[in-house]
């Protein structure tokens, strides 16, 4: 069997977090080794909501495509591009929406949920119900076996197979159905025990400078009984011990410690704390390695667009001709 295709995106926003890192980026990064791997910056998913004020999506791509590679993400093993670069996506987008009922995408409950919650925006528009028609497109394009998404992006994933049927009913069986590769990941909470997310404002980036972490984790809640060092404590329900399962090896030591009550919330934190300053290190040495050389990057996106473009330009004159339009050759 030929080695199959990943393809994955994610919106442009800005310096990423620890969150990204369990949450996506690490998994995209050992996927590169068995897969012939796509990534791209979704940045016309953010005009669906960002339509009013524009002006960051650029810069903040250039950042987030910074962090990707600073985690090791690596331009000779997979094409990174951005996805506005590509015209492509769009026609494909279009084709796709003239055969996309609209009951399918008024049901979707990422559209429900987001209009319900959303309340500073109108996201009463045409561009934002067609939200899943242009990730569909984005990954039907590339005829992609398959795509790497957290679970909140299954309906999304659900509806891009539904759209790919519809699509070789109609015109022959030129496009691929995409199976999801369901990302596992581990609970990264932020300092108020929530999830770690930039909208509530808790979050520890992946370009925090060691002081910076060290506040940060300073300002975790703990378990609640804890009032002395002395106290029994209860790691299962304390978030800096959730952070210790992913980044202490010495995780069921600090766990027998506090159940104990023979280790401090304040020094279980210092503990925490230089592991995850151990463990950015290098990633931070190539931030800022990458920083300086802004011209790198733009020839790595080049290059990752076209790259993209020989097989999207392929996939769109193989549609053109099969609806009978006009093809660019
Ligand atoms: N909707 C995805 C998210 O918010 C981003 C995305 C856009 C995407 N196009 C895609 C993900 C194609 C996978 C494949 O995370």
């Amino acid at each position: 069997m030929s080695i199959q295709r990943v393809l994955s995106g994610m919106r442009p926003s800005g310096k990423l977090h620890l969150g990204h890192l369990h949450g996506a980026l690490s998994n995209w990064v050992e996927l590169q080794e068995k897969y012939e791997c796509f990534y791209f910056v979704a940045d016309w998913h953010a005009l669906t909501t960002e339509y009013e004020n524009t002006k960051n999506i650029k810069n903040d791509s250039v950042d987030m495509v910074i962090d990707w590679l600073s985690v090791g993400l690596d331009p000779e093993k997979s094409t990174i591009f951005v996805q506005s670069q590509l015209p492509e996506h769009s026609e494909l987008h279009l084709f796709l929406s003239m055969i996309t009922p609209l009951s399918w995408l008024e049901r979707c409950p990422t559209y429900k949920e987001q209009l319900k919650e959303i309340k500073l925006r109108d996201l009463h528009t045409y561009g934002f119900l067609g939200y899943p028609v242009l990730q569909a497109a984005d990954i039907l394009i590339y005829k992609a076996d398959k795509v790497p998404v957290g679970e909140d992006q299954l309906p999304h994933l659900e509806l891009t197979r539904e759209i790919a049927r519809r699509f070789n009913s109609f015109y022959g069986e030129i496009l691929t159905e995409p199976q999801a590769l369901l990302t596992k990941t581990p609970k990264i909470p932020g300092n108020d025990g929530r999830k770690m997310s930039k909208s509530y404002n808790n979050c520890i980036y992946l370009s925090d400078e060691p002081s910076v972490i060290s506040k940060k984790i300073s300002s975790y809640i703990t378990d609640p009984a804890r009032i002395h060092p002395t106290d029994l404590g209860h790691p299962e329900i304390c978030p800096i011990f959730a952070l210790h399962k992913i980044y202490s090896e010495n995780y069921k030591e600090t766990e027998e410690l506090c159940k104990k009550g023979k280790i401090g919330c304040v020094k279980c934190k210092q503990i925490l704390t230089s592991e995850i300053i151990k463990l950015l290190e290098p990633i931070q040495k190539k931030q800022k390695e990458l920083k300086k050389n802004p011209a790198e990057i733009h020839k790595i996106l080049k290059t990752g667009s076209e790259k993209a473009r020989a097989i999207a330009g392929k996939t769109i004159n193989e549609i053109r001709d099969a609806l009978k339009l006009w093809n660019t050759e």
